[in-house]
């Protein structure tokens, strides 16, 4: 689905993601750990376009999108959440969603949103200014998901959420890659989260991967202490 080949990510003079090769299967959710600092948004800014990469190749399918401005890569199926969640305050929570979308958005497109997240439907005529975190969170996957993805990318979506909400969006992310047939990339420091909803998990350090391990036979503890400093 995703093959990244060779990607060289910097800033200025300073390289953060260095010679990277990974690759994401069809329908897969592969989760990214890492302790602040080590790449993690640096990685997934120039898989989405907003940041250049100095060097490498990304396949979406079989088309290269590493020359791609942001908006034509979404275009060709790759949605972000931004870590932050990034939603727009003075705009009601249909209107955020509104501004992922690529074209008019269909009524059933509506209604599959709103089943995912009926609090968002609840909510719709509110300003996204007045939702809690966790619901913030949630209509940020509500607005990437209305470009229609083949490929999902969240960072850190966990990040200042409360643990049953947590829970609430690891079920929402195994019910999109079941109900569209999508993969899944998604950063994350919490383990419960990453056993609770990935396939497969990569772990980042400095800017390069040094352990990869299927979800199965893999463990909580394993995982702690793969991130411990
Ligand atoms: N805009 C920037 N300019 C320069 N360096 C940056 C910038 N953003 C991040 N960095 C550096 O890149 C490294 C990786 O950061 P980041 O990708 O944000 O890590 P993570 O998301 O894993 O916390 C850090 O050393 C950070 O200081
Ligand atoms: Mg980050």
């Amino acid at each position: 689905m995703l093959t990244v080949s060779n990607l060289t990510v910097g800033y200025g003079q300073s390289r953060v993601i260095h010679e990277m090769n990974f690759s994401l299967r069809a329908e897969e959710i592969l989760a990214i750990m890492g302790r602040n600092g080590m790449g993690k948004t640096t990685l997934l800014k120039s898989l989405i376009g907003i940041l250049p990469s100095r060097q490498g190749s990304i396949l979406l399918g079989d088309k290269e999108i590493s020359g791609l401005a942001s908006h034509e890569r979404v275009r060709s199926g790759i949605a972000f959440v931004p870590q932050g969640r990034m939603i727009f305050p003075a705009l009601t929570v249909s209107e955020n969603i509104l501004t992922g979308a690529r074209g008019p958005v269909e009524k059933s497109a509506w209604d599959e949103i709103y089943a995912l997240f009926p609090i968002l439907h609840e909510m719709r005529k509110r300003k996204g200014g007045n939702l809690s975190g966790g619901q913030q969170q949630q209509l940020a996957i509500a607005r990437a998901l209305i470009s229609n993805p083949k490929v999902l990318v969240l960072d850190e979506p966990t990040e200042g959420i409360q643990p049953s909400i947590i829970k609430d969006i690891a079920r929402a992310l195994r019910q999109i890659r079941s109900a569209r047939k999508i993969a899944i990339i998604v950063t994350e420091q919490v383990v419960s989260f990453m056993m609770d909803v990935c396939d497969r998990a990569l772990v980042i350090e400095r800017g390069r991967f040094v352990h990869e391990a299927p979800r199965e036979g893999l463990s909580a503890d394993q995982v702690r202490s793969l991130l411990a400093v």
